[in-house]
């Protein structure tokens, strides 16, 4: 069976190729993940936070596709210098946009990247235990489809271990 390549644009294809930000950071405020190891999409993001709640340095790693790497690239060169606030603002749609478009199959790969990045900073203030008036209570749609993506992820691998063992 031939595969047809993705047409992804210019722009996707050079982040994926010489992808920003991308790597651990040692001395990270705050880390979070996203995905699941089982299917191998995974992100996890690292932000650096300074007293003013202030974003100086982001950085990621991933496991997932070519769009997940870019999409992640470019949050990470988004919120540098940003405030947590305007960060959480930040959404797929305008991360779709900043990398010049998606193939639709790929809209998931730019929500799990943005779902890390509302993670972490969820994880920031819970670990503070202040809440900030902007925080919205409920998940954040990317939050949402993260969480979904990850059970959907656990279920099939149990199936699959189920498969394994009959
Ligand atoms: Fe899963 Fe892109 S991260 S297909």
């Amino acid at each position: 069976m031939s595969r047809v390549p993705l047409p992804y644009n210019p722009k996707i294809l050079e982040l994926f190729r010489n992808p920003k930000n991308l790597g651990r950071m040692e001395d990270a405020t705050v880390t979070a993940v996203a995905g699941n190891p089982a299917c191998g999409d995974m992100i996890t993001f690292y932000l650096k936070i300074n007293d003013q709640d202030v974003i100086e340095r982001a950085s990621f790693e991933s496991y997932g596709c070519a769009a997940n790497i870019a999409t992640s690239s470019i949050v990470t060169e988004m919120v540098k210098g940003m405030k947590l606030e305007d960060a959480w603002k930040i959404t797929w749609k305008s991360v779709v946009d900043a990398v010049g478009g998606l193939p639709s199959v790929k809209f998931h790969c730019g929500i799990l990247a943005v779902g890390a990045l509302k993670r972490a900073i969820r994880t920031y203030y819970k670990r503070k235990e202040f809440s900030p008036d902007w925080l919205q209570k409920e998940p954040s749609f990317e939050e949402k489809q993260a969480l979904e993506e990850e059970e959907l992820a656990e279920i099939l691998s149990k199936r699959m271990k189920m498969e394994e063992e009959k």
